[in-house]
């Protein structure tokens, strides 16, 4: 399940990020790319903005991308993109979201995620801080937190459909809003395991990001 839909704010690009290239592909496509070529991926739901369906529908066309199911209307919020992909789903097994803007994903990480999602339930990516982290109020430190007990957290996140669908159901009922669907699942009191992913799954949010995206891609190559 891979939410398109944001408007890309902070790239300030005037359009949706995920239309930027990178190499002469769109974001967007490298994204799904690493799924297409995944065996282990059956399809993919995007959530996507209905005035711009068409040209992600042509993108598909030109690229190749044929594991796509369904393309659903997503939200104004993130959450509501990702209900949007649950609700069109009605089958079992693993299901990963996965930010459009994150292109970089590793297979290996993805492929940890779901071997953890189907022992425990629900495993996300992250990484270890790499920086000295201190709780601050006021402006004032309050304490240096451990550093080895904070997770910078990224996704895919992976979870048994069951129980992402009643996270998910359960925080719409509630009003509830969280900034990544591991808080969905963490408010009902289930395990969600973290999965030691790479520094390099960045997501492109700001124009630095682009910069940093083309030298990963030209080192891969
Ligand atoms: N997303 C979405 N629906 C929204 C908001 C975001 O599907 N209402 C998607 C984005 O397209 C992106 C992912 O969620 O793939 C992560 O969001 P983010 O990086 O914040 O992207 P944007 O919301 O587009 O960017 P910004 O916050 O800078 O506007
Ligand atoms: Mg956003």
């Amino acid at each position: 399940m891979i939410p398109a839909a944001g408007s890309g704010q902070r790239m300030g690009a005037g359009y949706n990020k995920l239309f930027l290239e990178l190499e002469g592909k769109p974001i967007l496509i490298h994204t799904l790319d690493v799924f297409e070529q995944d065996p282990n991926c059956v399809g993919m739901i995007i959530a996507v903005k209905e005035v711009e369906r068409l040209q992600i529908v042509e993108m598909l066309e030109r690229f190749s991308i044929t594991k796509v199911q369904a393309l659903v209307e997503g939200g104004s919020e993130r959450q509501y993109s990702v209900v949007s992909c649950i609700s069109a789903y009605d089958s079992e097994g693993i299901v990963l979201v996965h930010d459009a803007a994150r292109p970089f994903i590793h297979r290996q990480t993805i492929n940890e995620l779901v071997k953890s999602a189907n022992a425990n339930g629900a495993a996300v990516a992250g990484v270890k801080s790499k920086d000295t982290m201190k709780l601050v109020a006021n402006g004032t430190i309050k304490e240096t937190v451990d550093r080895e007990k904070l997770w910078v957290i990224q996704t895919p996140q992976a979870f048994r459909y069951e129980i992402l669908k009643d996270a998910a159901m359960k925080a719409q009922l509630d009003g509830f809003f969280g900034t990544d669907e591991s808080m969905l699942v963490e408010r009902l009191g289930l395990p969600v395991k973290m999965v030691e992913s790479t520094y390099d799954n960045v997501k492109m949010t700001t124009q630095e990001d682009l910069v940093f995206g083309e030298i990963l891609l030209r080192r891969r190559r």
